[in-house]
């Protein structure tokens, strides 16, 4: 009897387990989806050169060898496109395996909000939204200066910061010095998973830092990782695709320039030559009404005194002729806007010059304020952020800090066009 009791309890426990296990995986939602380490994550936009019709999208994860895919729909729309991803190994020193899963869509209808998830071997994202650009010419981007840390939680702050004042900006872009170590795949991790929430909706517009070409023992090292990571438009120089490109959103033709060239010269001797030659004709074919352009490092000495140093004799030129309107750089982890400039002298037909500040923790206290300044401020007290608003009328610039007090703005007006336009 009593062996037939214990078998009753026995077959009721198996009973019992079977209905957990059941329950467990009819109940419990399957779309779990932070970290790269054991599910699907990593989300991110990059821009793209037509920002209207197409969008790319990546994710990474540390299994090799899984089939990926997106699947996308308009919003509420029952259409759903499946795109195969293109999954590339990224070159970690630190030897760990990463792999990088990249989707281009295409045929994209301009202003229309389209629902994504993605897929890797059994696991899938939740529906995420996003939208493409409308005709319309006005817009709002973010912009981020140097976020290299050792720890990432104040860039993930700044960045959680901008999002939540501007969570309409179309993309954002980062100048440079994005990590510390460029081939550090843990700080890349983190960097990502400090703006993943932006990252999974806008695209990113990178600018390459010279700590993007560093090595794990801080020698000079090709931007591999950099390179692999940001699926970027290829319609920059010749041998350069990816270092250099350009983009354009409402108005605006942006210009994006690799200014490592005191790290990078031992592969690229001609790296800055090159982009000009290929910045010449990207401004001259532009038909657009705004022209910035986007580089990690000034035009002048750094610290400040005087003269134009190699960079800025190489590009100064080609922003006096084609009119550049702006130029945004970094590097020195201050902020400062200079008056309108002509060949590094105030002119009123000129370029107005912002350095963007530090959106992570490095401070630099040996950047002083310039003669042609009309505004400078050292974020040593805290991370800072800027505002770009574009329509066809004006541009303006709006910096804030990392608790959304705005310290400079200003508005460029159109007092000439290009000689093309
Ligand atoms: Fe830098």
């Amino acid at each position: 009897m009593d062996k037939v009791i214990g078998m009753k309890k026995y077959i009721l426990g198996f009973i019992l387990i079977c209905s957990i296990i059941t329950s467990y995986f009819l109940f419990v939602p399957k779309s779990v989806h932070t970290g790269y380490d054991t599910d699907v994550g990593q989300i991110m936009h990059v821009v793209t050169a037509d920002m209207k019709h197409e969008r790319t999208i990546s994710w990474k994860t540390k299994k090799m060898g899984e089939p990926g895919y997106l699947e996308i729909r308009p919003k509420q729309s029952n259409n759903i496109s499946r795109i195969d991803a293109e999954a590339v190994e990224l070159p970690s020193p630190n030897g760990n395996q990463y792999a990088l899963y990249t989707v281009h869509i295409s045929h994209l209808t301009a202003g229309a909000d389209y629902e994504y998830r993605i897929s890797v071997g059994k696991r899938q994202s939740a529906w995420k939204n996003f939208r493409t650009e409308s005709e319309s010419t006005a817009f709002k981007a973010i912009v981020f200066g140097d976020s290299q840390a050792v720890d990432y939680a104040v860039w993930a702050k700044t960045a959680k910061a901008a999002w939540g004042n501007y969570g309409d900006a179309a993309f954002f872009i980062n100048m440079g010095d994005l990590v510390d170590n460029g081939q550090d795949d843990s700080q890349w991790n983190a960097w990502v998973d400090g703006a993943a929430s932006l990252l999974a909706a806008i695209p990113i517009a990178p600018v390459m830092g010279n700590h993007e070409a560093y090595s794990l023992d801080w020698k000079m090292a090709k931007p591999d990782y950099y390179l692999s990571l940001f699926a970027l438009p290829e319609n920059g120089p010749a041998g350069l695709k990816r270092h250099a490109y350009s983009f354009d959103y409402g108005d605006v033709h942006f210009s994006v320039l690799n200014t490592q060239q005191n790290e990078l010269g031992e592969w690229y001797p001609d790296l800055l030559e090159q982009q000009k030659e290929w910045l010449e004709k990207d401004l001259a074919g532009s038909k657009k009404k705004w022209k910035v352009v986007l580089m990690h490092r000034g035009v002048w000495k750094n610290p400040f005194n005087g003269p134009l140093d190699g960079i800025g004799q190489t590009f100064v030129p080609v922003f006096d002729k084609y009119h550049v309107d702006l130029v945004f750089t970094a590097h020195v982890h201050s902020y400062a806007r200079t008056k309108a400039l002509k060949n590094g002298s105030p002119d009123p037909d000129g370029t107005i010059y912002i350095t963007t500040g530090r959106s992570g923790e490095k401070v630099w206290d040996k950047s002083p304020r310039k003669p042609t300044d009309e505004f400078y401020y050292n974020p040593l007290d805290m991370p800072n952020y800027l505002l770009l608003e574009a329509d066809s009328s004006s541009l303006k610039v709006a910096a804030f800090k990392q608790n959304g007090e705005l310290f400079d703005q200003t508005e460029i007006k159109k007092t000439r066009l290009a000689p093309n336009f």
